[in-house]
């Protein structure tokens, strides 16, 4: 019998410490069937919780997920709305089983931007959340790479015009530690749906290094095992690093 996607994937070798995903195409979805475009964003609600349940299968410890950028607040009201309104429901559903889970939640992004349902809503999920040690879930909402970048460099400046920081002291590690992402290790793959190739302002600073994979499959469409198949191409690549092969 052929080995299934699980075990060859971990006889493969190095799982990755974190995935990202860009999970995009809900609207490319509902179209196809003649349904509103928050039909997909719904259908992709379902896409979410499979592969959060495919990374817990897979053990990587680490998934963020980018679900609403910056950009999208640019949408039709009624999607926005319809968009949070989703999100609230998820966070409001999800939270006991992602507990029981072990899966910690955080959310990062410019959240002042969101009314106080959907802001409760997610306060609650990290709080109720906050012992979960099997994976770590990065929600990125309202969230730019630009401006995850802009706030670590104006706390930066704040703490140097505070006489806290010398300059000569901000290096690499100094900087990434005041992204949202703090002190986690960076994407070592990141996974894009709908065929799109285009990073759309996703962690411009975490993915220096990281291995993409573009898929035509629609978010609504991506199930764990398409996670495991992107883990499996991901575990054969050679990360070089901008050193020569190991051959
Ligand atoms: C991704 O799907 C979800 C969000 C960006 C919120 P889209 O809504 O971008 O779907 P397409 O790209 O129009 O198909
Ligand atoms: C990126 O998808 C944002 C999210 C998946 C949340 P978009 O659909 O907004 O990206 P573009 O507009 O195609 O670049
Ligand atoms: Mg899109």
């Amino acid at each position: 019998m052929e080995p299934s996607a699980i075990e060859q994937l971990r006889s493969g070798g190095r799982l990755p410490g974190h995935v990202a995903i860009i999970m995009d195409g809900n609207g490319r979805w509902a179209g196809a069937r003649g349904l509103p475009r928050y039909r997909g964003h719904r259908a992709g609600a379902r896409a979410v919780r499979e592969v959060i349940e495919g990374a817990v299968e897979a053990g990587v410890p680490i998934l963020t997920l980018f679900a609403f950028s910056q950009e999208n607040w640019q949408r039709p009201p009624r999607e926005v709305s319809a968009l949070m309104a989703l999100l609230q429901q998820y966070v409001k559903k999800e939270r006991d089983e992602l507990r029981e889970q072990g899966v910690r939640v955080r959310i990062f992004g410019d959240l002042e931007r969101m009314e106080s349902g959907p802001r409760a809503a997610i306060a609650e999920i990290e709080e109720a959340t906050l012992g979960g040690r099997i994976l770590q879930l990065n929600l990125m909402i309202s969230y730019s790479g630009r401006m995850e970048i802009v706030r670590a460099a104006r706390s930066l400046a704040a703490d140097v015009a505070a006489g806290l920081l010398d300059p000569a002291h901000i290096d690499e590690a100094v900087f990434a530690a005041r992204l949202f992402t703090g002190s986690q290790p960076d994407p070592d793959l990141l996974i894009r749906t709908s065929g799109e190739q285009r990073v759309s302002n996703f962690m411009l600073w975490q993915v220096a290094y990281t291995e993409l994979h573009i898929t035509p499959t629609l978010w609504p469409d991506f199930t764990r095992q398409d996670l495991f198949e992107a883990i499996i191409e991901y575990q054969k690549r050679e990360r070089r690093f901008g050193r020569i092969g190991a051959t």
